[in-house]
């Protein structure tokens, strides 16, 4: 099989397959990208991928490739893995990397295969590269195009790959589903439900499944303003209402909101795909839920400058976190860089760490100041601010850090610092969506 797309979702599908038993060619075009992988070195932070890469070329069922002609001629299964982007313009899905990925395939095609679609695409372009590859490809009609949407998460993403909660296809005929079924037959055979729907029905169910998690997260967000005009507090909101198993406990985590590649562009793109089919209102609150979600990251830096006397001109603010979620080097829409550089703007002197993202971030921002140590970037803070949840900031000692500090002041905007022991050690801690930690231990 081949695997046309090596990103944060080809990668890990190719290396995947390979430890399946498949004979795997993997296909970019980025030929930098390609250079890295034959060395079996990753182009980005995946905890697990390393290792699965190495053990996959190791077994010589993995190459890697910039050549389509090679592609063509080797694949009996074609995975789509290309990225979908925000358009630059819009809110719309950029297809420009799909159509191109066909486009260069399809005229090749001289067996029979089958194509899958895995990139997040708005619903009704799976029928448009069906009718490609049959006009365009020389096996015509013998090219089979299913969609096989992928609910992989970054920092999990082998583990999400070989152990999927569930996996779905679409197709126009059962006997394509089949041959996809043979091909993930090792995960099946454990159990995995299997669901086979049509392509339309497979490509909303990823759009639906972006669209429902993003909207969790912005309730409970939605919520946590009311309890700061409440003096409520949003985590035992959330422990309350998720211990109820129709609600559920997981992405009810109150905070700094959702970035990433995946979540803000999918959930633009479905309300821009409803636009299109002429059913806006359908999809009219996830304008709400997107506005909820940028309104934490300007709270986030107005608690900020409330901590700095609401003067943060000159002020040193030390930034925990670059990457939009632990475990991932990715800061596409980060949060944590937003809340970093809207500081900076007034004037701050931002410092910031992270245990993997740096290099991304100093290339993409590289008019804030970068600290490799975390005990670095707080050293002579006036304020220090927790925006990305890695293990490695509750691991740091509250005491220690306060004897670093100018002035022991800090935001844990991810609600998951251990509150008690930063209170004993001496910190005005503030949360999102709590009462003022500090002034609940002096009462
Ligand atoms: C998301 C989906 O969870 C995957 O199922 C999907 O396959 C993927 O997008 C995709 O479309 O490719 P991912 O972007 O890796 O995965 O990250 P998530 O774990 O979903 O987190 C997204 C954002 O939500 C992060 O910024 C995270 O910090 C934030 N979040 C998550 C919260 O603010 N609160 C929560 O309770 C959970």
């Amino acid at each position: 099989m081949t695997v046309i797309g090596c990103g944060y979702l080809g990668a890990v599908h190719a290396a995947a397959m390979a430890t399946l038993g498949h004979d795997v060619v993997g296909l970019d075009t980025d030929e930098s990208r390609i250079a890295l992988l034959v060395q079996g070195r990753t182009p980005f932070y995946e905890p697990g991928l390393d290792e699965l890469l190495a053990e996959s070329l190791a077994t010589g069922r993995l190459r890697f490739t910039t050549s389509y002609a090679e592609a063509a001629e080797h694949g009996e299964v074609h995975f789509l893995c290309v990225g979908t982007p925000q358009r630059p313009d819009s809110n719309a899905a950029d297809l420009t990397a799909v159509f191109a990925a066909v486009g260069s395939l399809a005229p090749l095609l001289e067996r029979p295969c089958l194509v899958v679609g895995k990139s997040t695409v708005p619903v009704g372009t799976a029928e448009v590269l069906r009718e490609q590859l049959a006009a365009t490809a020389p096996a015509g009609s013998d090219v089979r195009l299913v969609w096989n949407p992928e609910f992989l998460r970054e920092g999990f993403a082998v583990r999400d790959t070989l152990e999927p909660d569930r996996l779905v296809v679409g197709a126009d005929d059962p006997a394509h589903a089949e041959e996809l079924a043979a091909v993930y037959a090792p995960i099946l055979e454990r159990g995995t439900p299997w669901l086979v729907v049509d392509l339309a029905t497979a490509q909303l169910v990823k759009s639906a499944a972006n669209a429902f998690l993003a909207t969790k997260i912005s309730f409970i967000n939605a919520m946590a303003e009311l309890c700061e005009a409440t003096g409520a507090d949003v985590v035992a909101l959330a422990d309350a209402i998720g211990h109820d198993a129709r609600i559920g406990r997981r992405f009810l985590g109150a905070g700094l909101g959702f970035g990433g590649g995946c979540l803000p562009k999918d959930l633009r793109g479905f309300m821009a795909r409803a636009e299109e089919l002429e059913v806006p209102e359908a999809l009219a609150f996830l304008s709400d839920v997107d506005d909820i979600n940028l309104r934490r990251r300007r709270h986030a830096v107005d608690v900020a400058v409330e901590l700095l006397d609401g003067d943060p001109a000159g002020k040193h603010v030390a930034v925990l976190g670059a990457a939009f979620k632990p475990d991932s080097d990715d800061i596409r829409d980060s949060p944590a860089l937003d809340v970093a550089d809207a500081l900076h703007d007034l004037g701050a002197h931002v410092v910031v760490h992270d245990p993997r993202a740096l290099d991304n971030a100093r290339r993409t921002r590289p008019e804030l100041t970068y600290a490799d140590d975390p005990l670095d970037a707080v050293r002579g803070a006036h304020v220090v601010l927790h925006l990305t949840e890695w293990a490695d900031y509750r691991a740091l000692d509250p005491v220690e850090l306060a004897g670093l500090v100018a002035v022991p002041r800090a935001l844990d905007a991810r609600n998951s610092l251990d509150a008690p022991r930063w209170l004993a050690a001496g910190w005005d801690l503030r949360a999102l969506g709590r009462p003022r930690l500090s002034d609940q231990v002096r009462a």
